[in-house]
């Protein structure tokens, strides 16, 4: 079996809604993840090719929502719906990572993430 040529993890973390981190699904509802997924099956890119996972904690809630896409690794923060159609054009087609919703290095991991 091929690789997948990339990988996107969506956070779907839920927690209380008074918790601190907050969290990046906090209906539990899934309809970021979701709206990958269906937007990529619209342009007809396979499931094969470009998946888009469901995941838990990525440890980056306060800036979340989060999305990681592999194999770049480029870390993109307060994703909303509004979001995925230019995350696919221009990242997963376009293989040109969106500017505006990267996580910079310099706050990715660290205490400094508001
Ligand atoms: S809840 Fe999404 S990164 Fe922690």
């Amino acid at each position: 079996m091929a690789k997948f040529e990339k990988h996107i993890f969506v956070c779907m973390n839920q927690r209380e809604a008074e918790h601190p981190r907050g969290s990046c699904d906090p209906t539990g509802a899934g309809e970021l993840q979701r709206l990958f997924k269906t937007k990529l099956a619209q342009r007809g890119i396979p499931n094969a090719q470009v998946r888009a996972n469901k995941c838990g904690c990525l440890d980056q809630c306060e800036l979340g929502p989060t999305v990681v896409v592999y194999p770049e690794a480029v870390w993109y923060g307060h994703v909303t719906a509004a979001d995925v159609d230019e995350i696919i054009e221009r990242h997963i087609i376009g293989n040109r990572p969106v500017e505006r919703l990267i996580i910079p290095d310099a706050i990715l991991n660290t205490t400094h993430r508001k």
